[in-house]
């Protein structure tokens, strides 16, 4: 019985299918199969023995999708909603993946996983379209909703902010946004944990299916992300010297998306019925370099 893992080639994904361990999981990415090909996704949840599906698949290109609504839409929400509805017919559950930018951030504290999405850019509008795809057509489903991921492959922020570190002697990096990091690796684990859970009680019982939140803490900004990344990498003899980091607004840095300015996400039932802490993203920081160092 078969782990089905879409978008295996991606930051997410990737760890997935490296941390599968004894499991037996597939894992395709967009090359092996492209999600929007509705024929091609019946064929593969017919070919695979399919316990569990886990979608890792996703129009993640924030900025991009501004101009391409079409294409965040395709892979986001109608992809998402022909995925949802072939499982259903054979009950088979969805592990699937969202964002924090479903919310427009103006709310002073962390979001409950109920409280209403209010997405302001293309890519969490679709985002958010796809979430609402599913609980419309699927009941055993868990979507994650998780934030500014980063992990040892593909691209992220962190990358980035190295990248940058060593060809300029300062960096302005927006202080303003509120959020919380996420090692992808540490998500991996999350989603194989909850594939097993389903694999052990099978049918007779079931996960609690629904809409959680699951992130790392504590809560920071792209400033503070960037200063730990700094600091870790300039230990690890990554980097000759820290630049200057100077806190700007985003105002200061536009960008073709609105970005929400808190993006926290309340863990509380994740950690009562889902029973998964919040690890500190200073650890998977730490893990993501050191993979780095070492190759
Ligand atoms: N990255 C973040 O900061 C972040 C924050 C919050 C939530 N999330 C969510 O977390 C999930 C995983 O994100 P991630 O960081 O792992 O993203 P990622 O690295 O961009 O991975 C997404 C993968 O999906 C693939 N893909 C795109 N269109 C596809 C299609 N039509 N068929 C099959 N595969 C397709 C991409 O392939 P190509 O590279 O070839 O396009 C990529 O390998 C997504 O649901 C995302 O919305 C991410």
């Amino acid at each position: 019985m078969t782990i089905l893992v879409l978008g295996a080639g991606g930051q997410v994904g990737r760890e997935l299918v490296l941390r599968a361990g004894h499991r037996q999981v597939v894992g395709l990415d967009r090359h092996a199969l492209d999600i929007t090909d509705r024929d091609a996704v019946t064929r593969a949840l017919r070919v695979h023995d399919v316990r569990i599906v886990i979608n890792a698949a996703a129009y993640t290109a924030v900025d991009r999708a501004e101009s391409d609504a079409e294409g965040a839409f395709a892979v986001n929400r109608d992809a998402v909603a022909v995925l949802a509805g072939a499982l259903a017919r054979t009950r088979t559950p969805l592990l699937h993946l969202s964002t924090d930018y479903v919310f427009d951030g103006s709310h002073p504290a962390a979001y409950a996983p109920d409280a209403p999405g209010t997405p302001v850019g293309i890519y969490g509008k679709s985002k958010w379209a796809g979430e609402e795809a599913i609980r419309t057509r699927l009941r055993e489903h868990v979507i994650l909703r998780v934030s500014w991921v980063f992990g040892a492959h593909g691209n992220n922020f962190v990358k980035t902010v190295l990248r940058l570190a060593r060809e300029r002697r300062e960096l302005n990096i927006v202080s303003d946004q509120f959020g919380a990091p996420t090692h992808a690796g540490a998500i991996a684990e999350v989603l194989l944990s909850l594939a097993d859970q389903h694999v052990r009680v099978g049918r007779n019982t079931s996960l609690p299916w629904g809409t959680y939140h699951y992130t790392g803490s504590p809560v920071t900004t792209w400033h503070g992300l960037a200063s730990a990344t700094l600091t870790y990498a300039a230990e690890r003899g990554m980097i000759d010297e820290i630049p200057l980091l100077r806190p700007i607004s985003t105002e200061a840095y536009p960008l073709p998306a609105p970005r929400p300015k808190n993006s926290a996400l309340d863990m509380g039932t994740t950690r009562a019925l889902l029973r998964f802490e919040a690890r500190p993203w200073k650890d998977g920081l730490i893990e993501v370099l050191d993979h780095w160092a070492a190759h």
